[in-house]
């Protein structure tokens, strides 16, 4: 049987002995946040980026950071397996406590867990997706644990026939129940603006660089849900899917009803990122 070794509360494990207190707040009240960090070429990729936000969502939810960057690092690099690609899930929760309660206990240890598994590689899988009124709470931009909304609407979209849902709060597109949202419209690569209404994505950090050092046009702007019937192109985009192009939204062909000529242009931009990443150093 596949037992991997894992990272739990300062040592490395094999999967099936990590166990962690029934009483563990991330369990009783989902009280902690998460990273996925995509590893090529057994290196780590965007890791400073990663840690800078992930130490953002501790301090949103007013959790001192367990480890220094520099633990981190150490970490997560022995967790990887060879050149593969993988991807680091990273979890860190306020901990275990003897009383169920909601205020936060005066001295309680966090809970810090860490696995790699391996990414699944090929080409880009045309998808289709569906909009969902964004029925989550107002502090997106922190990657916490709690993601039943997430689940819940991810579900919809699967029931649907579709890969993705794409989130939508007050006519505008936020973005997908597990990514961010590009759509191409008039010809400019369009993406929602950062905010408490999205997570702040790595990967659609690195497209808008990409865009902007390759002089494809591009911009941030609120996009109406409306927009996106007439969109050329929408993608969604995450660490583990990288960019997908969204063929058929709501039941309608986006653009020609293929992926259109930005998204091939910015998937190859990627995958050369990626390969000179491999090779560096
Ligand atoms: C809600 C949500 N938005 C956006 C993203 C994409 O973020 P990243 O590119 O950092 O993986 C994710 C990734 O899982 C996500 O869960």
């Amino acid at each position: 049987m596949n037992d991997p070794i894992v990272y739990l509360n300062g040592e490395f494990i094999p999967l099936s002995q990590a166990k962690i207190p029934i009483l563990d707040r991330g369990f009783l009240f989902g009280d902690g946040v998460y990273e996925v960090i995509p590893a090529y070429g057994g290196k780590l990729f965007r890791l400073e980026q990663h840690l800078t936000r992930l130490e953002q969502s501790l301090r949103g939810i007013r959790l001192d950071p367990p480890l220094a960057p520099a633990e981190w690092r150490q970490v997560l690099n022995e967790l990887l397996k060879g050149e593969c690609d993988q991807a680091v899930y990273l979890q860190i929760t306020r901990g275990a406590y003897p009383n169920r309660d909601h205020a936060f206990p005066s001295v309680i240890q966090p809970t810090v867990f860490a696995m790699a598994t391996p990414l699944a590689a090929g080409s880009p899988q045309p998808a289709k997706a569906i909009t969902c009124e964004d029925i989550r709470w107002q502090w997106c931009h922190l990657k916490t644990i709690n993601l039943l909304a997430n689940v819940l609407l991810r579900q919809q979209a699967i029931e649907r026939g579709c890969q993705e849902a794409v989130l939508v709060r007050d006519g505008l597109v936020t973005e997908g129940a597990a990514s961010n949202i590009f759509a191409v419209i008039d010809g400019v690569l369009t993406t929602p603006p950062k905010g408490p209404k999205l997570l702040p994505g790595i990967t659609r950090d690195l497209i808008l660089e990409l865009a902007a050092a390759h002089g494809l046009p591009h911009q941030e702007r609120e996009i109406q849900a409306s927009e996106l019937t007439r969109a050329e192109e929408v993608w969604y985009t995450s660490s583990t899917r990288e960019l997908v192009p969204i063929v058929e939204l709501d039941g309608s062909p986006v653009g020609n009803g293929r992926p259109g000529k930005v998204f091939w242009r910015m998937y190859e931009l990627f995958q050369n990122y990626k390969r000179a990443y491999r090779q560096s150093l």
